[in-house]
């Protein structure tokens, strides 16, 4: 199917129900608010995740009980502060940024907000951080947002899964891109990058995945979320092709 972008029709309907139910959870106050104002004086692209996306990472956090999480494209510390907000006062958060400008603006929002003691920034190439975070051998991360380079989602997916506890949960942003992921003929690095990334999940055995779709004021796009560890031994849906271990009585 040819893609297309949203009709001004749709996304203003997206946008008027996002701010609604934005309302009605509480996904904004005027720590986030400030957040995204300096980040857009900054010049920088206003690329975070939606207020109520930024929300469910949170919940998600919490659901997990994160002490630790991994984060992979700081931008602004606009997910970054909705994710650390999640964690006990000694939790910790590091979050990996290559742009050093990025990281400066990030570092005055997440003091501001509250959760600079928690939050460790790590400004380079993600992939030279991600080695260097598995070399140091520290305890594993309960959650891990990739949110990065999308050429790179291959790569971040795998050092997830290594970073991760059994258990943890990866949440990847924009794995759906208007739908240009069902084009397999496309030559945008991104579209290669999050197929290539679908191509590894169908063959890892260590994660289990679903993608959500979603539609709102920052267009149609969609989150990847994965389980690290082997599906449940009942109630959950073995993968197709997956062999079930053997039932024991
Ligand atoms: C882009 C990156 C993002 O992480 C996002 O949420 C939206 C757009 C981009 O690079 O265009
Ligand atoms: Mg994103």
């Amino acid at each position: 199917m040819a893609q297309r972008p949203s009709s001004p029709e749709e996304l203003a309907q997206w946008t008027e129900v996002d701010r609604y139910l934005e309302g009605v959870v509480g996904a904004s106050d005027p720590a986030l608010e400030a957040t995204l104002r300096a980040t857009r004086d900054a010049g920088m692209p206003e690329i975070q995740v939606a207020p109520l996306q930024g929300k469910m990472l949170h919940l998600l956090a919490r659901a997990v009980g994160a002490r630790r999480i991994l984060e992979i494209g700081l931008l602004g510390g606009y997910s970054t502060t909705w994710l650390a907000r999640a964690l006990p006062p000694d939790g910790r958060l590091v979050s990996l940024e290559l742009s050093e400008r990025h990281a400066a603006v990030a570092k005055a929002n997440l003091a501001r907000a509250g959760v600079a003691d928690r939050v460790e920034i790590r400004v380079g190439p993600a992939l030279a951080s991600l080695v260097a975070l598995a070399a140091e051998g520290g305890p594993p991360f309960d959650l891990a947002f990739i949110d990065a380079e999308k050429r790179e989602y291959p790569e971040y997916l795998a050092a997830a899964v290594d970073l991760l506890r059994p258990g943890g949960v990866i949440v990847a942003d924009n794995v759906v891109r208007r739908g240009d992921i069902t084009d397999r003929a496309s030559a945008d690095p991104s579209v290669v990058g999050v197929r290539k990334m679908y191509d590894d999940l169908r063959r890892n055995r260590r994660i289990t995945a679903t993608v959500v779709q979603t539609v709102g004021a920052k267009g149609y796009d969609g989150f990847l979320l994965a389980v690290v560890g082997p599906p449940a031994r009942s109630g959950a849906p073995s993968r197709p092709g997956r062999r079930s271990p053997p039932a024991e009585s």
